[in-house]
């Protein structure tokens, strides 16, 4: 039996996180983590803070606190939130764990000894006003690549290149803003990537055919433009310290520990349980694990060659991803989300706003998949009432308001299906066929379509049956409609289940459904039967409440609707 291993990329600690980073990573992984629970698969999905290097350091120093303290409550305030989103990660960690700090110093040490590492003396940017160096985010300025102003020393956020902070054209200090700055030599460990090179590339070649074009595209373009070595320590204080004589006082660069940090998360996961959980049996030596990692963009090359370099070089057998499934970015009406500039909605925000699963499905149907797609407050209200509150919601009220009115709180007993219903079974199996087919891709906006289908073609036999007429001359045949749109009700909410669990969950157990499992396309006539006559049923209240025009022209004027220039 296979078992599922799933990460979402790490939300850095530097605050709370915004909508593009959640359907970007978190979100996706949550909706395929629990497609396949229902499934009855064993999975593992995994997530933490990502709290080392320049972004953890700049936020904590803004908000006033030691940098330990700023990550300790910022990681359960992420933690907090990402729960109330329903989030199902098995468990949360945090990259400054005492496990990542081991682990991270293992990396390096056989790096070493396999010859994949090298002491250099390089040109830093210094700043004497401020007095320290300036690595990765410590420094801003020009893009040589795209000219886009305001690019950090470790990546352009625009056209997503990875830098050198002596890269940027116009720099200045991110912290004083000081543009007197200097280059100075210090000593660093660099990454010798380019002696990796040919079999980084072979390993992302065997999989051209399972990865997505966008994930096969970044990592093919980064192959393409050539490894280089790269360094792997900061002049920092916060972060992994490198453990190595001359190398006092520096730390790990952050986007090195970071991904090793899927592994020290799972570290910390068994470390709750020792006697029944085993971390090293989903990354060390294991032939029976499929791992999918999940990331926007930006994050791509750091999983296809970065963090394969280091478990590579490592010369151990450590478990690589199979699929790596990324993302185009989420756009605020066609402008940047910034975490920095507070623009969009950010999740702490977008709870206050709306239940989780009105954003859930939303992002569903909406993901930045083939290319960027753009947040709106109108496409998010159209989205919440025609699909969930139109289609879903309303069948879901009326089919068991009027069952239960006219034949109390039970499925209705009598008559029997006829052509109409083995229609409609038919049609189910198809789309309950495709729509897992969909899951199992992580084709999200497919997916919805198929869900969509699927809430459709009940409204559809429920109008065209019209059982609330049947019902005063023909109580049997109106019983047969009830009982089969109820049951139709149960299917589809299961196959909800994964993108808006909690309405969902609302649902089956108005249903009296106890145990949740996927539904089969191959035994729809029984899953159709699954609720039978005389099973005792409520009324769960209205699922979903529409947006008003007013609503969407308020929320747009308080979070701003155009967007600033790029
Ligand atoms: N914190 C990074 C970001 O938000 C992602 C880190 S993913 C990891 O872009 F794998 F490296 F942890
Ligand atoms: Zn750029």
């Amino acid at each position: 039996m296979t078992r599922h291993l799933i990460t979402s990329a790490l939300p850095y600690i530097n605050g709370v996180k915004h909508l593009g980073n959640l359907i970007g990573s978190m979100l996706p992984a949550d909706i395929y983590a629990r497609y396949l629970r229902l499934q009855g698969e064993e999975v593992l999905f995994i997530c933490a803070t990502d709290e080392h290097g320049t972004p953890a350091e700049l936020a904590a120093q803004a908000a006033g606190l030691p940098v330990a303290e700023f990550c300790r409550l910022q990681h359960n305030i992420q933690a907090d939130i990402g729960a109330r989103f329903g989030l199902s990660w098995d468990y949360f960690g945090r990259s400054s764990s005492p496990e990542n700090h081991d682990l991270t110093q293992h990396f390096a040490r056989r790096l070493d000894e396999q010859g994949y590492l090298e002491e250099r003396t390089t040109n830093q940017v210094y700043s004497p006003v401020d007095q320290r160096f300036l690595p990765d985010r410590y420094i801003v300025g020009t893009c040589p690549h795209c000219g886009y102003g305001n690019a950090r020393g470790d990546q352009c956020e625009q056209c997503t290149r990875v830098l050198d902070p002596t890269d940027l054209l116009d720099p200045r200090s991110a912290i004083s803003g000081s543009t007197d700055l200097e280059v100075r030599e210090t000593k660093h460990l660099y990454l010798l990537q380019s002696k990796l090179a040919d079999e980084v590339a072979e390993w992302i070649e065997a999989h051209a055919d399972i990865w997505p074009a966008l994930t096969l595209s970044i990592a093919r373009k980064w192959i393409t433009e050539g490894l280089h070595d790269r360094g792997i320590t900061r002049d920092l204080d916060w972060g992994v310290a490198v453990d190595r004589p001359g190398f006092e006082g520096k730390v790990f660069y952050v986007w090195f520990d970071a991904p090793i940090e899927y592994i020290g998360a799972t570290a910390e996961w068994a470390a709750l349980d020792p006697d029944h959980r085993n971390w090293r049996s989903w990354w060390y030596d294991t032939h029976d694990v499929d791992y999918t990692q999940f990331m926007a963009k930006d994050n791509v090359p750091f999983h296809t060659v970065s963090f394969p370099v280091t478990l590579i070089g490592s010369r151990e057998p450590w478990k690589r991803a199979d699929q790596i499934k990324g993302f185009n970015w989420l756009t605020y009406y066609g402008g940047k989300f910034s975490t920095s500039e507070q623009r969009g909605v950010f999740m702490d925000q977008a709870l206050e706003t709306f239940p989780a699963d009105y954003w859930r499905w939303y992002l569903f149907a909406n993901a930045p998949e083939s290319s960027d797609a753009s947040f709106t407050w109108d496409g998010f209200a159209v989205a919440v009432n025609k699909d969930l509150a139109d289609s879903f919601g309303n069948l879901v009220n009326r089919c068991l308001t009027l069952s239960a009115k006219y034949y109390g709180p039970v499925v209705p007993d009598g008559g029997t299906p006829g052509e109409r219903e083995r229609q409609v079974a038919a049609d189910l199996a198809d789309i309950v066929a495709s729509y897992t087919q969909r899951l199992a891709d992580k084709e999200l906006r497919k997916s919805a379509t198929e869900l969509r289908r699927g809430w459709s073609l009940a409204n559809i036999y429920w109008e065209q049956s019209e059982p609330w007429k049947v019902v005063k001359t023909d109580p049997d045949g109106a019983a047969v409609i009830f009982r089969t749109v109820i049951n139709l009700v149960r299917v589809l909410s299961l196959l909800a289940a994964p993108v808006i669990p909690a309405s969902a969950k609302t649902v089956l157990d108005a249903l009296g459904v106890g145990e949740t499992r996927w539904p089969q396309a191959d035994g729809i006539d029984d899953e159709l039967q699954e609720l039978a006559p005389g099973h005792p049923i409520s009324i769960p209240p209205v699922l979903f409440a529409k947006i008003s025009d007013e609503e969407t022209s308020a929320l747009e004027a308080r979070f701003g609707g155009a967007p600033l220039e790029q």
